[in-house]
């Protein structure tokens, strides 16, 4: 079929549509209530028939000079290839997954973008591939690439009147149908409506669209994520009775006698509708005459149980004429800030939150319902109960499944214009959303956002946000005026600290210290409008690499300070790219002329959803009940939630096996003291730990472990060092039937880590380069009464040190004890260990510590316990390889190759113990997961190892999880070789 293209839409700045319907509420029509209640809310859009799901192979034409797009297309001629609707084309072989943050993929000149030429050279200023630096890039073979989709359609009531919605599509879409030219649409993440009444035929249809790479509206989706393309989100075909419902909304209002509930539909005519609540035993039908399209119900003094996310109770609301039932599901709860508090439900609360974006490792941005779900899902197995839908409206299942699971969100517009900072000089964050010009823009886009998730936001969207990043003020002033109009929400946007604005309804920050969060607890923040109105960190803990560490110390302000709301950790998953073979690939793995390496590589799970150390963490972090030591037999219990009560039991295990089982009926966000009796200290160890379950559904919540007492022997008496146990090279090597069983590491002190993601600030400086610059000399090495005495000289880029090592016997093994002092510069030292090494034979792990990965600024969120494992468990699968799995306050570590054991011992104090298939210089070289080869089996025994903190984006370690050198430190540990039991 022929085709007369469109060449001007995507790059005409005055046209963001033509042809778009108004935006309405999304929803499901069924043809009566019976099919209505037969669906959930992941099979509603799949079985309707009054909704065809045009998803599946479609046919595809992927241009990639923009300039052989022919302007007079004959779909007869042309070779297609067949994509998967919906899709990313990058993640299905098309151009290639292109990951960047700030920066916009061509030059800056709002609101132009390349059209059939190249895009041409680039000016930023800052980005992890270069670092801040002025220049110029050429992207060389970079165009704005169009995918031309077509797929027949065969319809048999053509005489209906058909929408089409497009709930997905980027960056824009020109659709056409049977050789005629429809309508265009831009803002990726808004459905997009179409009418198709008299342009099909019963038969046959022939349906284009065509999506350009860039558009207009691309300076508007400037959001940190790989950079895809296509039909993303499912397409659906409406056919519309003229009694059916065009629109439809419902808002509650709490009021003296209970709630009220007024319910509106639009209709595409004249008709009766039938109006319904109902659930819990409550009733109410009313109904009303549609006359110009609008009837409505209100029913009042409603009696009902409050929503909230920790009791999720919902009401089904059905709307019925003729022709159609559509069935919703809502919450009845009340949002407001009184002076600086945000309550839900008369309810302070403590927003537990993560940031979530739409991704996938084999699919980018195209989420399943079941991949939805889970995320959700996992939510809530990791006590989160708040997501930010970062940086754009979610598919709007999400919403459903937030409303019934019990989550809250802060539903986020399609906007992001960061670029205008990193690409500018001077830089400035406003240029774009403080231009008159864009307004309309703006405007399109919140409205879409609003009309579209409208009901939810009654019940699980707490805030609207106006996007991310974007500055103001005079148009991001417009999109709050057109809220305030239709929402009693408060609304959120943190990029208003940016401009004069400050603040809209809620002040928000990303990223704040500790410090910054207190001063607005305190009200002495410069800013004032962060002062005077609840206050929300809609992004701290970056969870990049290992990590997020000192993330307690923020919940320790969020539970002193009743303004503030609390926060969403940035962010939810990784993003990466899955290939065939297992394998993951971050930003530059593709050839990206521009990029930002692993920045994408930052969330608390794995692409896979398994979780890191880090979701380990928030998951204790934001556990519902908390448990202190106060003194002797008494202890604290509080209640972190907003509404339970006598939900959580809790049984105390002492590690001597007795146990007490309480439920406490503590209020919310509040104290209580309990008594518990204590139990006894085993092999020095004191210590409880308080296992909460939530009685509603059996969970296990939390395990908090609370150490009373701690207790290591001292060294025990020096005697000669045994025959198998010798100095040479400078390092201790022990024998075991003369075969060499551990020996001190080639690299045998430690002062450096491979970086961690966050070594490496956001100013791109490795702050642990100089470390690694080390170098070792043996300058004394000579026998002692009792065994052996070394003195190294140690050299980085930071100071000198001297490293005094004695190696001496005692009936428990050889005595090891290592004293650093500083000789020059180098005030500071991220570690201080001692390596050994082994072979990879030695693979079976036993250790007394905290069970799991651990560092002095994150490490309460496993408690110390026994744990067998193997080497390979002791370390972390980051996507990017770097320090990781290191375990606190352990006691003992041994590791033996099923018939050796090769033993260490803390003496006097406990130690951070660090075992690696691979040295640490190896592990500096990696780069995937791939690069991790065994080499060996490396047992560092550290005396300290600084804290983690949040370097790559926000604080970096805190001055309390540093370590200065101003005296000398000693370590002192026992190594020993044992046979291994029988067993
Ligand atoms: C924020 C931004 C996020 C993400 C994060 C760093 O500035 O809002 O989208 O880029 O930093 O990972």
């Amino acid at each position: 079929m022929h085709y007369q293209l469109n060449t001007t839409n995507y790059h005409n700045f005055a046209t963001f549509a033509v042809n778009k319907l108004p935006p309405r509420s999304y929803f499901i029509p069924y043809p009566d209530r019976a099919a209505a209640d037969a669906v959930t809310p992941k099979q509603k859009r799949y079985s309707s028939p009054k909704v065809q799901c045009l998803n599946g192979r479609w046919d595809f034409k992927f241009y990639p000079r923009p300039a052989e797009l022919p302007t007079q297309l004959d779909t007869d001629a042309v070779a297609f290839d067949q994509i998967d609707v919906p899709s990313c084309w990058q993640f299905r072989g098309y151009d290639r997954p292109f990951y960047v943050n700030i920066r916009y993929q061509f030059p800056y000149k709002p609101p132009v973008i390349p059209t059939t030429g190249k895009a041409g050279r680039v000016f930023s200023w800052l980005g992890c591939d270069t670092g801040v630096r002025l220049q110029w890039k050429d992207p060389g073979e970079e165009y704005n690439f169009v995918g031309v989709y077509r797929r027949f359609l065969n319809i048999d009531n053509a005489h209906k009147r058909q929408i089409i919605s497009f709930l997905g599509v980027a960056s824009c879409m020109d659709l056409y149908v049977n050789g005629a030219f429809v309508g265009y649409s831009e803002g990726a993440h808004n459905t997009a409506e179409f009418d198709l009444t008299g342009k099909l035929h019963n038969g046959q249809n022939e349906l284009v669209v065509v999506v350009h790479r860039w558009c207009n509206g691309t300076y508007l989706e400037d959001q940190d994520m790989f950079r895809n393309n296509g039909i993303f989100r499912d397409v659906l075909l409406r056919t519309e009775e003229p009694s059916d419902l065009w629109d439809m909304d419902a808002k509650t209002e709490k009021t003296a006698d209970g709630y009220t509930l007024t319910l509106t539909a639009q209709t595409l005519g004249d008709t009766d509708v039938t109006f319904t609540l109902q659930g819990h035993g409550l009733t109410r039908t009313s109904t009303a005459h549609a006359e110009h399209g609008t009837a409505q119900a209100v029913f009042t003094a409603l009696d009902v149980t409050e929503w909230n996310a920790e009791a999720p109770t919902l009401y089904d609301i059905y709307f019925e004429t003729a022709t159609g039932c559509v069935k919703e599901k809502i919450g009845f709860r009340t949002v407001e800030i009184k002076g600086d508090v945000f309550l839900l439900n008369g309810r302070k609360l403590k927003l537990k939150g993560v940031n979530h974006h739409d991704t996938d490792a084999a699919n980018g941005y195209t989420m399943s319902p079941d991949d939805i779900e889970r995320d959700l899902l996992v939510c809530k197995q990791f006590n989160i109960d708040t997501v930010r839908t970062s940086h754009y409206p979610p598919d709007p299942l999400l919403l459903e499944l937030a409303d019934e699971l019990g989550i809250y969100l802060v539903d986020e517009n399609d906007l992001e214009t960061h670029g205008t900072f990193a690409m500018q000089i001077p830089p400035t964050y406003n240029s774009i959303s403080n231009d008159p010009k864009w307004e309309s823009h703006y405007l399109d886009r919140i409205q879409r956002l609003y009309q579209r998730d409208k009901i939810h936001g009654n019940t699980s969207v707490i805030m609207w946000s106006l996007g991310n990043e974007a500055g103001g003020y005079h148009n991001t002033d417009a999109m709050y005026d057109y809220l305030k109009l239709h929402s009693a929400l408060p609304v959120h946007y943190e990029s208003a600290i940016h401009c004069k604005r400050q603040a809209y309804d809620v002040g928000s920050e990303m990223y704040p210290s500790v410090k910054m969060v207190h001063d607005v607890g305190e009200k002495c923040r410069k800013q004032a409008r962060l002062n005077d109105r609840p206050y929300f960190m809609c992004e701290y803990a970056h969870a990049m690499g290992v990590g997020p560490g000192n993330t307690e110390a923020y919940w320790q302000e969020i539970y002193s300070y009743d303004s503030l709301m609390g926060g969403c950790v940035w962010e939810m998953v990784d993003h990466a790219v899955l290939h065939k073979d297992g394998s993951y690939t971050y930003g530059g793995d593709h050839g990206e002329w521009e990029h930002d390496r692993n920045f994408c590589v930052d969330g608390l799970f794995y692409p896979d959803r398994s979780p890191s150390t880090g979701a380990q963490l928030i998951r204790f972090i934001y556990r519902p009940i908390r448990v202190r030591h106060i003194d002797g037999e008494q202890f604290e219990v509080f209640n972190t939630t907003a509404f339970s009560v006598g939900r959580y039991q809790l049984t105390f295990r002492w590690n001597d096996g007795s146990e007490t089982v309480l439920t406490p009926q503590t209020a919310p966000l509040t104290k209580e003291t309990v008594t518990v009796p204590l139990g006894k200290a085993v092999d020095g160890l004191q210590a409880v730990t308080v296992t909460a379950t939530d009685l509603t559904d059996s969970r296990v919540v939390s395990e908090e472990q609370l150490v009373l007492a701690q207790e290591v022997s001292a060294a025990p008496a020096v005697t000669a060092l045994p025959a198998e146990a010798t100095v040479e090279n400078g390092r201790l090597v022990c024998r075991c039937g003369g075969k060499v069983a551990v020996t001190g590491a080639e690299e045998s002190t430690l002062l450096y880590r491979a970086p961690t993601d966050n070594d490496v600030d956001a100013m791109f400086h490795n702050l642990m380069a100089p470390y690694t610059h080390q170098t070792e000399e043996v300058v004394f090495s000579g026998k002692t009464a009792n065994g052996w005495k070394i003195i190294t000289k140690l050299r980085n880029k930071c100071g000198s040190y001297t490293v005094t090592d004695t190696y001496q016997g005692t009936e428990r093994g050889v005595l090891v004890t290592s004293m650093l002092h500083r000789v020059s510069g180098g005030r500071e030292v991220p570690r201080f260990g001692k390596c050994f090494r082994l072979d990879a034979a030695f693979d079976a792990v036993h250790y007394l510590g905290r069970c799991g990965e651990s560092y002095c600024d994150m490490k309460d969120q496993f408690p110390i316990r026994a744990v067998d494992c193997t080497v390979a468990d002791m370390v972390e699968p980051n996507l990017r390889p770097q320090e990781s799995g290191n375990r606190t306050d352990c006691t003992v570590a041994a590791v033996s190759d099923g018939k050796t054991r090769v033993v260490f011992e803390a003496v006097g104090h406990p130690f951070e113990l660090g075992i690696k298939p691979y040295t640490d210089r190896e592990l500096l070289a990696m780069k995937h997961r791939e690069d991790e080869t065994r080499t060996g089996t490396y047992v560092t025994v550290q005396a300290f190892q600084q804290g983690i903190g949040t370097g790559a984006c926000g604080p970096g370690v805190m001055p309390e999880y540093r370590y200065k050198l101003d005296s000398d430190y000693t370590l002192q540990f026992l190594v020993r070789i044992e046979d291994e039991p029988a067993r």
